[in-house]
């Protein structure tokens, strides 16, 4: 038993992992169930003296901590997970994190945030829940008036109305009440409608609002703004101004594009109501302005020549991906 011991020892001081083809085999050596060097001195302490049991017993018990102490040892210098060696080759290429694309509708809301701050607008954010004064009423738009089934709305909760906000026109309500003109104030977010989804519509859209108030603003500043806009976003594009009807503005207009050979809706504006600015307790004698809401997917189906607006909500990456933002 003492040469055996000895030898084991021996064994595992010059113990090199490389040795055995692999961990499993070094521990078969050692701790196998029936081969194993140690297992069958454990075996064998049965046939020596009782008085001699109790110290061999012990160092076997020792080297069988060793074994185990070598085999943990080994198993975290080359983490091996589940027994299996994942092998280092410092000649593989590393592995690449893959960077993300930025949202195409993201891309063309900052394009236009940044065009707009050019000129002087800074950038606000509203409630995309809203009551019925900011979304309606202080809009011009009362109660059982008709103009509300312009916009099919989805309550949250009825008297009080608390529901998804229609257009960003209610950040318009929100600014004004808080801030003294003049100010060109720009906002751009989600707007829910209950709309069947199509290529064209979906019961949430992106949203553009922009408006500008001051001494003596006009419906030329209005026009220059969105030639402005326009040729920033396309280079030279015609456009044109259809009138129209918004019960917050007045006159309004409807901006269409000429883009293959027929001409889009893109936006809404028009010259504030002076209703809308005394709501907001503003001096309608004093100050004017423009406001305008502009449809992001409507947009962005120009600009990328997109047919259909449901793929943006998809997530497919492989739609995803293909847009930069160098736009
Ligand atoms: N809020 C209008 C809409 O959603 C668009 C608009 C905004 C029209 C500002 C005029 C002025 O249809």
């Amino acid at each position: 038993m003492d040469k055996k011991i000895y030898e084991i020892k021996k064994e595992l001081k010059c113990f090199h992992m490389k040795t055995y083809n692999n961990l499993e085999t070094f521990r078969i050596k050692f701790l196998g169930k029936k081969k194993g060097l140690l297992t069958i001195l454990f075996k064998e302490l049965n046939k020596i003296p009782i008085n001699k049991r109790k110290t061999f017993g012990k160092i076997i018990n020792e080297l069988k901590k060793e074994v185990q102490k070598k085999i943990d040892i080994f198993k975290h210098k080359n983490f091996i997970k589940n027994e299996k060696i994942i092998k280092f080759d410092p000649t593989f290429p590393g592995k690449s994190i893959e960077i993300g694309s930025i949202h195409p509708l993201s891309i063309i809301i900052n394009r236009i945030i940044d065009i707009f701050q050019k000129i002087g607008f800074i950038y606000v954010d509203g409630p995309e829940i809203e009551d019925d004064w900011h979304n309606f009423t202080a809009l011009n738009i009362p109660l059982f008036h008709p103009s509300r089934d312009m916009q099919d709305t989805f309550f949250l909760h009825k008297t009080p109305d608390i529901l998804l906000r229609t257009h960003t026109s209610s950040v318009q309500i929100r600014y004004m009440k808080e801030h003294n003109p003049p100010f060109r104030v720009l906002s751009i977010g989600k707007v829910y409608r209950n709309e069947t989804i199509s290529s064209k519509s979906n019961f949430m859209f992106h949203q553009t609002e922009g408006f500008y108030i001051d001494k003596k603003v006009s419906f030329s500043d209005l026009k220059q703004t969105i030639h402005y806009l326009i040729n920033s976003l396309f280079g030279e594009e015609k456009i044109r101004f259809r009138p129209s009807y918004f019960p917050f503005t007045e006159p309004s207009a409807e901006v269409d594009i000429y883009c293959n050979r027929e001409w889009l809706e893109i936006m809404g504006c028009g010259m504030i109501d002076p209703k809308v600015l005394e709501n907001v307790n503003i001096d309608s004698e004093m100050y004017s302005g423009f406001a305008f809401g502009l449809g992001i997917e409507r947009l962005s189906l120009m600009i990328y020549k997109i047919k259909d607006i449901r793929n943006y909500f998809e997530n497919d990456i492989r739609f995803l991906k293909q847009f930069k933002s160098e736009f």
